[in-house]
């Protein structure tokens, strides 16, 4: 029997329901939670013969046997059990695993390892509570760690001594080599001799899924000790990327807590959330493995994944998240809860109790959010790239699932939520350029008029067009240093006017050459040129130029700064729809093109002013 991987009939019994293959053999109906039909092993009147699913077996009152699937085809079919096993994994569609001598042995030999491992944990037990213990125990005392719980998690003290585990085993006859492929001791490289692997630390026992000693894990009391923890190497019976500490103890341990499994980063956290009352897990030093997720999805469909706050918590769980992101689907997910910075579950616990773990928890976040919540986190959102490179990762992470349905329902919640930022950012935009545009409406009213002018007179600027040049050109002989601010924005600008033009021409001519001119240096320049001077006299007098702020003298730098870069984008766009619309009235003349042009533009109506 010995034979078989105890997972491979495991999975073939849970994927074959019992009352499905014996009712292919005996006729029974379904009575309540169970199946009920005549004893097919005695002759009887009254049916005696029940089938339960949930409990995987079969009960015969009339001959008393009772058992598996398996067990019933041995004795309704006198088959041999391979026979047994080989019927039904033809059933279940499944590989039977071929049992040659190799495996038989290789079998044995496990369970021979695995008894060593149970007598080491015993001893390290019984070392813990000895005089020789007493550090460990002082330790355990310190981090609060009371003898119940000691109890429960099987802990021990590795003595310190360089083979004090090696002389109890010798002495009862187990052998060096035996040990050593245990695990539990190494081997000096001079001389090829051997001595315990653990020595003065506490030690964790790890158990397999089915609740045996396989590895062990021990903490160091001296803070001189190489590593702080030191896991059991890699054996014939573990495998550290298998295996989750207390697995055993948290399947338990779930019922009582929502059926949820927290799975934490150490041996102490696994331990103070189990005497806390959660169900908790921990990998063994390394990311958290496929295999080790299969595990956990046996249990409960989304298992909550504990991280510190910090940058290398935020790490962890994209690891994990890269790792199960194949795998997930509805049935089958994560969940994510980040501690506070620097924090780990165990001291979370003594500093705060049960409650505040439970409030961490309430707040966990599902693998959506989380993947979201780590793109923002790494890309930022403030500028239109950032944006991009969001979606950029949301995109990869979706296309990493496998299962369609819950990648096409990623897919659409990653698109609202980016369609949700992107609005948000703009009505934050909107806000500010509300101003702007209330601005442009004002000088498109006037605007109307002059376009109109224009297309008769044939482009050169009219009377509104001249005073928002006039503004620019003033302001900037009033604060030359917009110039270093909006050097390419002023070298781009154009001028309808072509008396304006001139004299703007000057004045970028002699902040080009002397960049350090203040206004009054600057106009004392133009006063050499008697033109340029009249130029500047009649509109830097005007009133209607003078309505704007930034044109004069008196005025804060922020706000020319602001107000000349407006008006400057004003006329850039006025210019362009001057353009469009002489454009638009030389290919057709009536009136409304010309209207429908500039509404198509994105400009408002004329006559909506404020
Ligand atoms: P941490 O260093 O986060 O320690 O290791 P911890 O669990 O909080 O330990 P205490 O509270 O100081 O006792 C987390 C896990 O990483 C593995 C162990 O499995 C540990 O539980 N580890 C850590 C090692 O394997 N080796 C090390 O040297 C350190
Ligand atoms: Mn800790």
């Amino acid at each position: 029997m010995a034979s078989y991987p105890p997972d491979f009939l495991d999975e073939l019994k849970s994927r074959l329901r019992a009352s499905d293959v014996i009712g292919r053999h005996v006729p029974i109906k379904k009575a309540g939670r169970e199946w009920r039909g005549l004893s097919p092993f005695n002759k009887e009147r009254t049916p005696s013969f029940y089938v339960n699913d949930d409990k995987q077996a079969f009960f015969d009152f009339s001959s008393g046997q009772s058992g598996d699937v398996i067990k019933f085809l041995m004795a309704f079919q006198n088959k041999t059990f391979p026979e047994a096993v080989e019927e039904l994994a033809s059933l279940a569609g499944m590989e039977v695993p071929r049992s040659t001598p190799q495996e038989v042995k290789r079998a044995s030999e496990q369970d021979v390892l695995r008894k060593v491992l149970a007598d080491a944990q015993d001893f390290f037990r019984k070392a813990l509570l000895a005089p020789e213990g007493q550090d460990a125990r002082d330790y355990l005392r310190r981090r609060g760690v009371g003898q119940q719980a000691a109890e429960r998690f099987g802990l021990g003290y590795a003595p310190n001594d360089w083979e004090a585990l090696k002389r109890f085993f010798l002495g009862r006859g187990v052998e060096e080599k035996v040990l050593l492929r245990a695990g539990l001791l190494k081997v000096r490289e001079q001389d090829a001799s051997t001595y315990d692997g653990f020595r003065h630390r506490l030690m964790f026992p790890i158990h397999d899924h089915r609740g045996r000693v396989i590895a062990f894990g021990g903490r160091a009391l001296s803070s001189e000790a190489k590593a702080k923890y030191l896991n059991s190497p890699e054996t014939e019976v573990f495998h550290k990327g298998r295996v989750l500490y207390n697995l055993t103890r948290a399947r338990e341990r779930m019922r009582g807590a929502d059926g949820q499994i927290l799975v934490c980063e150490g041996y102490m956290d696994a331990l103070a959330l189990d005497s806390a009352g959660f169900a908790a897990v921990a990998p063994l030093g390394t990311a958290l493995t496929e295999e080790q997720l299969r595990l956990l999805w046996r249990l409960t469909p989304a298992p909550v994944l504990c991280f510190d706050g910090d940058r290398a918590g935020r790490a962890a769980a994209e690891r994990a998240l890269e790792r199960a992101l194949p795998e997930l689907s509805a049935s089958q997910s994560l969940r994510f809860a980040f501690l506070p910075e620097g924090q780990d579950p165990d001291d979370l616990l003594r500093k705060g109790g049960k409650r505040s773990m439970q409030e961490i928890l309430q707040a966990k976040a599902d693998a959506e959010e989380t993947i979201w919540q780590l793109a923002l986190a790494r890309h930022g959102t403030g500028t239109a790239e950032q944006l991009a490179s969001v979606e950029t990762e949301l995109k990869a992470r979706t296309n990493a699932v496998k299962d369609e349905t819950f990648r096409q329902a990623l897919f659409r919640a990653f698109k609202d939520r980016i369609y949700n930022l992107r609005g948000e950012q703009f009505a934050a935009r909107r806000q500010r350029q509300k101003t702007e545009r209330l601005r442009g409406r004002h000088v498109h009213a006037r605007l109307s008029p002059e376009l109109r002018s224009r297309l008769g007179q044939g482009g050169s600027g009219g009377p509104a067009g001249s005073i928002r040049e006039a503004r620019l050109v003033i302001s900037l002989i009033h604060h030359p240093h917009l110039f270093s601010r909006f050097e390419d924005e002023a070298m781009s600008c154009e001028f309808q006017d072509g008396s304006l033009a001139r004299l703007w021409s000057q004045v970028i001519h002699h902040l080009v050459e002397s960049p350090d001119l203040d206004s009054e240096g600057l106009r004392s320049q133009l006063s050499g040129c008697s033109e340029l001077q009249t130029i500047y006299e009649r509109w830097s007098r005007d009133r209607t130029v003078k309505t704007s702020e930034f044109v004069r003298h008196d005025v804060a730098r922020e706000v020319v700064e602001d107000e000349w870069y407006d008006a400057y984008t004003i006329n850039q766009r006025q210019k362009h729809l001057a353009e469009q619309a002489i454009q638009a009235a030389e290919t057709s003349s009536p009136n409304e093109r010309r209207v429908s042009t500039l509404v198509k533009l994105g400009a408002p109506m004329p006559g909506r002013t404020e």
